[in-house]
């Protein structure tokens, strides 16, 4: 018999405070950080080193780093079940990422459409968003994570993980856990509502576009019914051919817990569906705004969960590191 049958999976995931938590980050990654609790062992980190590979403002940093744990806690991420906590707390993060830039080759991390798109042609791109994936391959290795819930965008960082997690076992004997992406079928890239064949992100300067997870739901209404369609009236779920409608399309089914594609059978017109699909997302982060408003006005709560679970996951990464350290031959502390 298969003896890891039946046996927890290490869960392990993370998100950026750069800006306010999306739909895209929702439906795309945060509401199975919340499912896979049921069955699994999960860390769930704000990746705040992470916030630091581009300019920005200390005073707003802080203020995005608090805002995100909570919403975490909003949407159901439960502290005693879960380990929640800040990266920068935990520094074995920053020192498994050391060892992890000396595994990549420059030539891997230059393939990185993301660094491609961030770098874009700014003036100052700083050495650390090169390296950022070395940083998130650390992240995960460091608790021996067996699967990552992430959105479609993350599928290349993820890849370069279990590269680089399998180049350093062959290099010094196995001391990482090779780990698999968790990508979900449905709503895996949200796109923007203006422009659907651009990903909705929370750096995005495109406030029509992008629904914000804490928004007044009359807004993320609006924004919906509002949404850019395609050419021609059939409502097609067709990524391809159809992005506006099959954004709409996935959200709903996302929203729902149903299939886009049957979805798309019960509609004739556009504006019956983008009415639904207003309604379904209302209702999807009503509760989840009435938990964080009481969250919030309670912020010791909040930075307490948080030092706990650095606690929590500093037992974990500190045997880790120690057997990576070992293996590359540095000596014992
Ligand atoms: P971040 O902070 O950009 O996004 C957090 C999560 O949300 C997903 N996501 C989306 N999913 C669907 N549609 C969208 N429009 C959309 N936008 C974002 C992302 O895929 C992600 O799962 N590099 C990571 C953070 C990170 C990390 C890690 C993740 C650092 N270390 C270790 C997993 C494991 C990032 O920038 O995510």
């Amino acid at each position: 018999m298969d003896p890891t049958i039946g046996a927890v999976a290490r869960v392990f995931s993370g998100i950026k405070p750069t800006g306010p938590v999306t739909l895209g980050n929702y439906l795309g990654a945060l509401r199975n950080w919340v499912s896979a609790q049921a069955d699994d062992d999960c860390l769930y980190c704000v990746v705040d080193l992470h916030a630091l590979t581009v300019p920005h403002d200390p005073a707003e940093l802080r203020a995005l780093t608090l805002e995100l744990a909570t919403v975490l806690v909003a949407i159901g991420i439960d502290p005693d079940r879960s380990t929640l906590f800040l990266q920068s707390q935990v520094h074995e993060h920053a020192e498994l990422a050391w060892l992890m830039e000396c595994t990549a080759s420059v030539g891997e991390l230059r393939r990185m459409t993301q660094f491609k798109e961030k770098a874009g042609d700014h003036e100052f791109v700083s050495a650390g968003l090169f390296t950022y994936p070395a940083l998130m391959a650390a992240d995960i290795l460091l608790y021996d994570a067996d699967r990552v819930p992430v959105g479609d965008d993350q599928r290349q960082h993820l890849e370069l993980a279990r590269d680089l997690a399998t180049r350093f076992n062959h290099r010094f004997g196995p001391t990482f856990t090779v780990p698999e992406a968790g990508i979900p079928a449905v709503a895996a890239r949200v796109m923007d509502l203006q422009d659907p064949t651009r990903k909705m992100s929370k750096t995005e300067e495109s406030p029509q576009g992008v629904v914000l997870l804490l928004e007044d739901p009359a807004a993320i209404a609006r924004k919906i019914r509002r949404a850019v369609t395609d050419t021609g009236a059939e409502v097609r779920y067709d990524p391809e051919a159809k992005p506006g409608v099959s954004n709409l399309l996935a959200i709903l089914g996302a929203a729902t817990g149903q299939d886009p594609c049957v979805l798309a059978g019960k509609y004739e017109q556009y504006g019956p569906l983008k009415a639904d699909c207003a309604d379904a997302v209302v209702e999807l982060v009503r509760p989840i705004q009435a938990r964080y408003a009481e969250l919030a006005s309670d912020p010791g709560t909040v930075a307490e969960i948080l030092s706990r679970g650095a606690g929590k996951a500093r037992a974990l990464a500190g045997p880790v590191l120690d057997r990576a350290r070992a293996a590359v031959g540095l000596l014992p502390r």
